[in-house]
C-alpha cells in the first residue's frame, strides 16, 4: 500500500520532505551494489512515500558514467508520473576518504556532538539519524535532505525523520550547544 510523506516546496516543485540520494547505489563506497536489489529498493521507497530522487552523471562507474542515472531512470520508470528526479552534469567527485569527519581522531573530537544528538534522540524516541535529519528540516521549509541508503530499514528510518518535530526552543538549544562545541572539521568546510 502506498504511504504518503509530508511534502515541501522547492520552487515550483512539490516533493517529499525527505528525498533519496542514489549516489551509493552504483558504487561509491565499498562493493558494487546489486542492481536488482537497488531496483527493488527504489520501488519500495516510492511505496513509502519518497518521490524525490537525486542522481548524477558523476555517480556512475568508470566503465559507464551513466550507470547511476540509468539505474534510477529504469527503476522509477513505472512511477514516472509521480516522482521528481534531480540530475546534474560534471559535479565534483566524491571521496569519503578525504572527508575530515572520517579522519583518525575525529570520532573522539565529536563525542560531545554524539552526546547531544543522543539526548534529543532519547527525548523524541527517535534515532540519531532522524534527529540530524529533523534538525535540517527545522531550518527552512524549503530544505529537503537526500540521505542515501542501500538498506530497507534505513529507508524507513530516514522517511520517519519527517515526523520528528522540534519546537523553536529545542532548535535554539541545539544551535546554542553546537555554537559552543568543539568538533572536527567536516567535508566542504568547517562546522
Ligand atoms: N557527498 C557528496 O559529495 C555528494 C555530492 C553530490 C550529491 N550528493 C547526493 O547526496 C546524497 C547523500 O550523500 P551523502 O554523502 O550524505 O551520503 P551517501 O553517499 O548517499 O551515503 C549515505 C551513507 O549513510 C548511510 N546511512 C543512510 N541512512 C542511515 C541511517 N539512518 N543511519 C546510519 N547510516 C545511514 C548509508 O549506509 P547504508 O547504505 O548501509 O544504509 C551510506 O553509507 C547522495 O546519495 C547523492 O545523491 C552527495
Amino acid at each position: 500500500m502506498q504511504k504518503t510523506m509530508k511534502h515541501r516546496n522547492l520552487g515550483r516543485l512539490q516533493v517529499s520532505a525527505v528525498g533519496l540520494g542514489c549516489m551509493g547505489m552504483s558504487h561509491t563506497y565499498g562493493a558494487t551494489a546489486d542492481k536488482r536489489e537497488m531496483t527493488e529498493l527504489l520501488a519500495q521507497s516510492v511505496d513509502m512515500g519518497y518521490d524525490f530522487f537525486d542522481t548524477a552523471e558523476s555517480y556512475g562507474t568508470q566503465a559507464d558514467p551513466h550507470d547511476n542515472e540509468n539505474l534510477v531512470g529504469q527503476a522509477l520508470k513505472p512511477f514516472r508520473n509521480r516522482v521528481v528526479i534531480a540530475t546534474k552534469f560534471d559535479p565534483a567527485t566524491d571521496f569519503r576518504s578525504t572527508m575530515p569527519q572520517f579522519a583518525s581522531g575525529s570520532f573522539e573530537k565529536n563525542r560531545p556532538l554524539f552526546a547531544l544528538i543522543n539526548k534529543f534522540a532519547a527525548e523524541h524516541q527517535a534515532t540519531p539519524a532522524q534527529v540530524a535529519l529533523a534538525w535540517m528540516l527545522s531550518k527552512k521549509p524549503w530544505i529537503v535532505p537526500i540521505p542515501g541508503t542501500r538498506s530497507l530499514s534505513r529507508l524507513k528510518e530516514n522517511a520517519g525523520a519527517a515526523d520528528v518535530e522540534f519546537s523553536a526552543d529545542e532548535v535554539r538549544a541545539i544551535d546554542d550547544a553546537l555554537d559552543g562545541m568543539e568538533m572536527s572539521d567536516v567535508f566542504s568546510g568547517l562546522k
